[in-house]
């Protein structure tokens, strides 16, 4: 059996979807374990481009089962979207399934995500307004509604009742919004429920078969370490554990050996939303990064926050993850720089630091320490193997490998799958 963890080690946008799009051919499961859809997962294949928020990676191969598990947070509406965008281009959807488990982002979600982050002003964290975080925050009140909900409708009209009484109480005396009808709302779920009801289920021993046959499973994340809600840059983080040890509890998966933990990483770094990020340059270069690499977010379109790679950031994720490999992704993007910095180490209040602080006011006040590396200026799309890429890039990644302490198993030099130069074979 090889079970392998697929997580984001910087601050998500890493480039999970197409290792993970590339890996699932040999994968018999792939389990989606985290978040929602505030994620953005790009995939360009033989079946074309494709922007998942929900459905796992994996969909595009017919012999691959693909689970939304219990730690995810489901828009069904987000998940109708994509199924059709999916049918559109041919795409089998019937070894889908979503956890009975996993909870639902209702409408009030949504409206609740805007009107907090409306109502913290400077301090909104940016969120991607998806309803992600008071969906969570409504499964740990133990006020969530369940996929497995839609099933019961008489159930669910109760349960309807009694959270949106409460939650109607938040929307109008707190925020002075409308409230939401019941009716309107339960027409809409039952709805949603009669589409969704075929791929509704109890994943868990479906999965745990899975276990027993000895078969490949992937556990697919989303965002990246440094948005976890526990070891993140807190409080600007999402609301789910996205990181390995996450996985087990959310894809609904007891735990077994992991085969292999493989962090993904870009070759520089990007954040969306608010929050420190100590390698930012708002200046041209920066600019320059966006432009090439088109960082403008999946999910919203709003422009990504470029700056150079960071080690500090990306060696603790390792430490927290356990990584035992990495996929480095968009080295193509620094083909024409001529220079290329990467940050080894902070300078705060004085002293060198080179261990990622938990005090996200100490990160604050950070600044990067660069080592500056000549750059290959050199196309790298089209090359295949490692011993091909150009000596100076080939040294960019031995020194990436170096500095995050992890074996680079995978270099990524495009959107496509095949612009992939493996250096040692996972699956
Ligand atoms: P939320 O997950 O929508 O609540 O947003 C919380 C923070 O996580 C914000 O800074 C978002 O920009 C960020 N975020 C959420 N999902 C993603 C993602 O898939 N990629 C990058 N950033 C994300």
């Amino acid at each position: 059996m090889s079970v392998i963890a697929v997580v984001g080690a910087q601050w998500g946008d890493e480039g999970k979807g197409k290792i993970v799009d590339m890996l699932a051919e040999k994968a018999s499961m792939v389990i989606r374990f985290s978040g929602g859809p505030n994620a953005g997962h790009t995939v360009h294949n033989p079946y074309g481009e494709f922007s998942l928020h929900l459905v796992p990676s994996g969909i595009f191969y017919p012999h691959t089962a693909c689970i939304i598990g219990s730690g995810v947070v489901v828009s069904p509406s987000v998940l109708l979207d994509e199924l059709e965008q999916l049918w559109k281009k041919g795409v089998n959807t019937s070894k889908l399934l979503v956890s009975t488990r996993a909870h639902l982002i209702m409408p009030y979600h949504i409206i609740l995500d805007r009107l907090e982050e409306q109502a913290k002003g400077a301090g909104a964290l940016g969120t991607t307004r998806s309803g992600v975080g008071p969906a969570y925050a409504d499964k740990v009140a133990r006020l969530g509604i369940r996929a497995g909900d839609l099933a019961d409708k008489e159930g669910l009209l109760r349960r309807l009742r009694f959270v949106l009484e409460q939650k109607n109480l938040i929307l109008t005396r707190i925020h002075g919004a409308p409230p939401l009808s019941v009716e309107e709302v339960y027409d809409q779920l039952c709805q949603y429920a009669d589409r969704l009801a075929a791929f509704i289920r109890e994943t868990e021993p479906i999965i745990s078969q899975a276990v027993e046959r000895n078969e490949p499973i992937l556990l697919e994340g989303a965002q990246g370490t440094l948005l976890d809600i526990d070891f993140g840059t807190y409080p600007y983080v999402t609301s789910s554990s996205v990181i390995a040890a996450g996985a087990f509890a959310g894809a609904g998966l007891h735990p077994v050996k992991m085969d292999h933990i493989l962090g993904i990483m870009k070759a520089y770094t990007t954040r969306v939303g608010a929050g420190p990020m100590p390698t930012e340059l708002g200046d041209e270069t920066g600019e320059r990064i966006r432009q090439i690499a088109q960082e403008y977010g999946v999910t919203t379109g709003r422009p990504r926050r470029c700056g150079w790679f960071d080690a500090v950031a990306t060696r603790y994720s390792a430490l927290i993850n356990g990584f035992s490999g990495v996929a480095l992704t968009r080295l193509d993007v620094l083909d024409a720089f001529d220079s290329i910095k990467v940050c080894t180490k902070y300078k705060a209040d004085g002293k060198i630091i080179d261990q990622f602080p938990s005090s996200t006011l100490q990160l604050e006040r950070c600044q990067p320490v660069y080592d500056e590396v000549p750059g290959w200026q050199s196309p790298t799309a089209h090359l295949r193997r490692f011993q091909d890429l150009p000596p100076l890039a080939q040294s960019y990644v031995r020194k990436l490998e170096h500095l995050v302490g992890c074996p680079i198993n995978i270099i990524s030099v495009g959107p496509h799958r095949e612009q992939t130069i493996v250096t040692k074979a996972i699956l």
